[in-house]
């Protein structure tokens, strides 16, 4: 039996639109046999009520992209897939990457099929569509996600403080991520292109050099969150009032609802606070979680039958 732990994820972190990610430590866990024949899937945890049948297909389908790819047939053996799943589904905290992640980490294990990080994640972004949150959910802790000319998925691993906490308020309602592409604008003017460039190097350096003063500038962003605000009451207001203190940076979890926020230990307690209370003030309940970075990214182990 081969067991998986993927985590999950904030993209984007305000200015790093499509390319910024984090991991975090929260999980989607997978445990994966073979059985003599079917598919047998058990489901708990978040989203066992209603989505559990979206994410079952996600793991499904990716454990076929990867006996494609090799040209394995294993049609006349089943799988059971046990799901113990931690993370808010449809929030912006990459829930779907992780079902994907898991499908073709497992798969390759299980199957004993030798696949570089970087085959794993091309089969991968087809199914997901968005390297900020498969790259951090196999990689783990901050990564920059890029592609080559040749269209090649690269990344980089950015080093983030220890003392590092992510606050993130999760509302009780949905967004769907295309649905959230459709509000953005084809193309971009250039001094708010020059505007997110600055901010993510901002961002970047801050990060490797625990220059928290200027998390709050370098989480700006004006190629996306401007759109998507609008669907998310109270944000704006957030935003607002945790630049206000000066001790952290804040922005949209991946394409929302999720707000993040980036703090040094000790502030997480107020940031928490203000995210919920102006979140109810505007209307929307919330949960308020404190996590840390994720440094493994994907973990597998094969567990012995006896
Ligand atoms: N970068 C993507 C977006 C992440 O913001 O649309 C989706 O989770």
């Amino acid at each position: 039996m081969i067991k998986i732990r993927v985590p999950a994820t904030t993209a984007n972190l305000g200015p790093g639109f499509d390319c910024l990610g984090l991991a975090l430590k929260l999980y989607l866990n997978l445990e994966i046999e073979e059985i003599a024949q079917g598919l047998v899937i058990e489901y708990q945890g978040e989203g066992a009520d209603k989505f559990s049948s979206k994410k079952d297909t996600l793991i499904r389908k990716s454990v076929e992209v990867v006996l494609k790819k090799t040209g394995q047939d294993k049609s006349k053996k089943g799988l059971k897939i046990k799901v113990f799943n931690q993370i808010p589904i449809t929030r912006g905290l990459g829930s779907s990457a992780t079902a994907i992640i898991g499908g073709i980490v497992g798969a390759a294990k299980l199957y004993n099929i030798n696949l570089t990080n970087q085959e794993m994640l091309e089969l991968a972004l087809p199914l997901e569509g968005h390297m900020d949150n498969i790259v951090p959910a196999l990689i783990g802790g901050l990564t920059l996600a890029y592609k080559t000319g040749q269209e090649e998925i690269k990344w980089a691993r950015i080093k983030t403080p220890r003392d590092l906490r992510v606050v993130v308020a999760i509302p009780d309602f949905t967004l769907s991520t295309e649905k959230m592409r459709k509000a953005l604008p084809q193309k971009v003017a250039l001094p708010e292109a020059v505007f997110n460039l600055s901010r993510s190097a901002l961002l970047v350096n801050a990060l490797q050099n625990s220059d928290w003063d200027v998390l709050a500038e370098a989480m700006e962003d004006r190629l996306h969150q401007p759109y998507r605000a609008p669907f998310i009451p109270g944000i704006e207001d957030i935003f607002l009032k945790i630049k206000k203190t000066g001790l952290a940076g804040v922005a949209l979890s991946g394409s929302g609802p999720s707000v993040v926020s980036l703090t040094k230990k000790g502030q997480e307690e107020a940031i928490g606070k203000i995210m919920k209370d102006t979140f109810l003030y505007a209307g929307v309940t919330c949960r308020v979680l404190v996590l840390e970075v994720d440094l493994e990214g994907t973990v597998v182990t094969v567990v012995s039958d006896e």
